[in-house]
């Protein structure tokens, strides 16, 4: 099935990309039908506008509510035939009515481990707390900041001493990753919610290679005997 995405963001838009990449290339059975961004100025715009996606801006400033706001994006969302929501680094939270109006069919990627380090610059969070190790997690969206069942999580090293940038740099070439691959499970319908918990059902038409081996990442990395 070709899913029918609608992207809010706020900034860059390197996600977008990324999302917009893989469909591109055939990885991801999707098509962007519109892109929101409540920042007039978001570098986001422009990259959607150069893949001829459709786009709208609705700056939050000339709201007097949220709930105003949220109905306006909801407005153009239904508009737009947009199925699935995705959140690409749209920063600010959405209200009850938003989120209830595709239950189970928004989603967001946030650049840390979550539950640790939600909210604004979680790279920073991570950088500042002296964790060794960080990441990326796509998750489904509800009405709380960075919280819902999650989907995918990739981990990275920190390393004591770097700079927050160079953590950011990392998971971000993640979050590139695991968010078109969250996608693209919604879009093969390979994602069940049930009792606030996410599962995968496997790919029916492929048997997934190496799967009986287990992902470990453990920074400082192990010695010998451990
Ligand atoms: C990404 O790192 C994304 O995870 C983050 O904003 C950045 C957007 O980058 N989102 C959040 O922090 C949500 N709480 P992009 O505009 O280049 O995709």
């Amino acid at each position: 099935m070709t899913l029918s995405v609608g992207v809010l963001l706020s900034g860059g838009g390197s996600n977008l990309q990324s999302i917009v990449d893989h469909i591109d290339e055939g990885f991801l059975e999707a098509r962007i039908r519109v892109v929101l961004s409540n920042e007039p100025k978001a570098g986001g715009l422009a990259r959607a506008q150069k893949h001829r996606i459709q786009t709208s801006v609705l700056d939050h400033r000339s709201y007097s509510s949220r709930e105003e706001h949220d109905s306006a994006l909801l407005k153009v969302l239904q508009a737009e035939g947009v199925e699935v929501v995705c959140l690409a680094g749209y920063m600010r939270l959405l209200g009850k009515s938003l989120v209830r109006a595709y239950p189970g069919r928004i989603l967001n990627i946030h650049p840390a481990l979550l539950p640790s380090f939600p909210g604004l610059d979680a790279q920073q969070q991570a950088a500042d707390y002296g964790v060794r190790i960080s990441g990326a997690t796509v998750h489904f969206v509800d009405e709380f900041l960075d919280h819902g069942p999650i989907i995918i999580q990739g981990a990275v090293p920190a390393y004591p001493g770097e700079g927050r940038d160079d953590l950011a740099r990392r998971i971000l070439t993640l979050e590139h990753r695991i968010y078109p691959q969250a996608l693209q499970w919604l879009a093969r319908d390979r994602l069940r919610l049930t009792d606030g918990r996410v599962h995968l059902l496997p790919d029916k038409e492929r048997s997934v290679k190496g799967s009986r081996s287990q992902p470990l990442l453990v920074n400082p990395p192990l010695e010998e005997g451990f």
